[in-house]
């Protein structure tokens, strides 16, 4: 299969005339490796593809359709991988590419990752992210139903916060709601564990403790919600932050460090009240 591009586009106002250049443009040939594992308790192990004609406009995830309509062609188990909205938004479709989670550019999920990215003949070896509290169940698909866990444990406002003129009518510096903004912007997706040799964590943690914890509706139910879901965190086997910050350097949607500082302030404040 070739691609045909629109290359140039060259309108005339004055004489109405269009001129429509199509140019044929070949797709790049790109080797997987991918981790394959029936299931939670069988062992896994890479299995090697060869994807032709990929073109560079794909979504990563368009690549993996196309290789998985390949392997039905073939009689093969299609490979099962996580997706929901492919727009950034949902947090489902992480996967480790070429050992980092979400692959190399910063500040995108694999979904919004194209293939343009990558270069004819490359290898791409794709792993689902690895942490004892994320086991795998089925090749690239892992359980982060330890996240639910937490949030279950305090992310959320139990109290009356009244409608939307009552929440304006708070006065919030700019400062507080502009970071509290940006810490909601956590999706959950567990890169920052992935990214973490410790299985961290922390960051999606303190994103989700300092979303509330920087605005008043959030204080009232505070220090419960930070112990609870430290707790919780505990409880799950996430490892210690031991500040290496590659949480932050691998987390999509770019969350600070400084919200885990935040965490830390909130939780001995909560300790010793
Ligand atoms: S902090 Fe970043 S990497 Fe971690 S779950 Fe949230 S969005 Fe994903
Ligand atoms: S599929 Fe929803 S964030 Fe990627």
């Amino acid at each position: 299969m070739s691609i045909l591009r629109f290359n140039s586009i060259n309108l005339s106002i004055n004489n109405l005339f269009t001129n429509i250049a199509i140019t044929k443009i070949e797709g790049m040939k790109i080797n997987l490796k991918v981790w394959r594992q029936k299931s939670k308790n069988a062992e896994g192990s890479f299995e090697n593809y060869v994807v032709n004609d990929v073109s560079p406009d794909m979504s990563f995830l368009e690549m993996l359709d196309i290789t998985n309509e390949m392997l039905l062609k073939d009689g093969k188990n299609p490979i099962a991988f996580d997706h929901d909205c492919r727009e950034g938004i949902c947090g489902t479709c992480g996967v480790v590419i070429n050992g980092q989670a979400h692959g190399p550019l910063k500040g995108v999920t694999t979904c919004q990752l194209h293939m343009r990215t990558f270069k004819d003949g490359d290898t791409i070896v794709i792993e689902p992210f690895r942490a004892t509290a994320f086991p795998v169940l089925r090749d690239l698909v892992v359980d982060r139903t330890a996240f639910d866990r937490i949030q279950q444990a305090g992310g959320f406002i139990s109290v009356n916060t009244g409608s939307v003129p009552d929440a304006n009518a708070i006065p919030i510096s700019k400062q507080n709601s502009d970071l509290a903004f940006h810490a909601a912007e956590c999706i959950g997706c567990g890169a920052c564990v992935a990214a973490c040799k410790n299985s961290s964590a922390m960051l999606f943690v303190s994103a989700k403790v300092s979303q509330y914890a920087l605005l008043p509706q959030g204080k009232v139910e505070g220090k419960d919600r930070v112990l609870n879901m430290v707790a919780a965190m505990d409880n799950e086997g996430f490892g210690n932050c031991t500040n290496t910050e590659a949480c932050e350097a691998e987390c999509p949607k770019q969350i600070s460090v400084s919200n885990i500082a935040r965490l830390n302030r909130e939780y001995y404040a909560a300790k010793l009240s």
